[in-house]
């Protein structure tokens, strides 16, 4: 196993974040901070800037008592944790795309013959998607933004843990998403830590690289 090494502010980001599963119940993070979070967590990069992440936050009793039945082993981080953030990918991204062009033209990002060519270029990209290479794109993407989140969360003294075992299809019901547009993704809950970090091991560099 390697040793962790703390070099810089963002190297402790990255050695600090482990899954915490239990949090203190009396601490509430207030909806501008958990803004906040999910602002900095969408500085991600995704495939052509299509931002295919939307975020339903369950942050009220009655919203945790929605989707408590789908939380199958993962009870504790349900009842602990100040909020759960459900994590749904976007099959109808690309419908933003002059919305998003738009506004990179609005503030001098690109130019408006640049964003036109853009336009063209991601709606010729896109439309030649099949449905598996679509969803793993979005899959992908929501995959960026969800660790980001996560850095974001610990960067405001917050601890998080990504969460897939749950009912996925249970879950968009309780929440009124829709099936054929959203796919669900991960639940990531978050809350002050009210736990020790547990150490997880990871494979050395030269386990798994190859180098041609
Ligand atoms: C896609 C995904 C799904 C996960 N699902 C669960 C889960 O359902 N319950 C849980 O307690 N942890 C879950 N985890 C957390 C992992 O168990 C954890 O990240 C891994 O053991 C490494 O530990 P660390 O996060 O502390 O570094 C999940 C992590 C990922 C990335």
């Amino acid at each position: 196993m390697e040793t962790k090494k703390v070099i810089n502010p963002a190297n402790k980001l990255l050695q600090e974040r482990s899954s915490i599963r239990k949090y203190n119940k009396n601490v509430k993070i207030n909806r501008e901070e958990l803004k906040n979070i999910l602002h900095d967590a969408m500085t991600a990069p995704s495939s052509l800037n299509l931002q295919p992440w939307r975020f339903v936050v369950i942050d009220s009793e009655e919203g945790k008592k929605l989707i408590e039945p789908c939380m199958m082993f993962n009870h504790i981080q349900w009842e602990t944790s100040s909020a759960i953030i459900a994590v749904f990918a976007d099959k109808q991204c690309a419908d933003y795309t002059e919305k998003i062009i738009g506004e990179d033209i609005r503030l001098g990002y690109k130019t408006a013959e640049e964003g036109q060519k853009y336009i063209e270029k991601i709606k010729t990209y896109t439309s030649s998607y099949s449905p598996v290479k679509l969803s793993n794109s979005i899959m992908l993407d929501c995959g960026f933004v969800i660790m980001q989140l996560m850095f974001s969360a610990k960067n405001y003294g917050y601890d998080t843990n990504p969460i897939g075992g749950y009912l996925h299809n249970e879950l968009s019901a309780a929440l009124n998403m829709d099936t054929d547009r959203y796919l669900p993704v991960l639940l990531i809950s978050i809350g002050k830590a009210d736990e020790k970090y547990k150490d997880t091991n990871r494979f050395s560099v030269d386990e798994i690289t190859q180098w041609v």
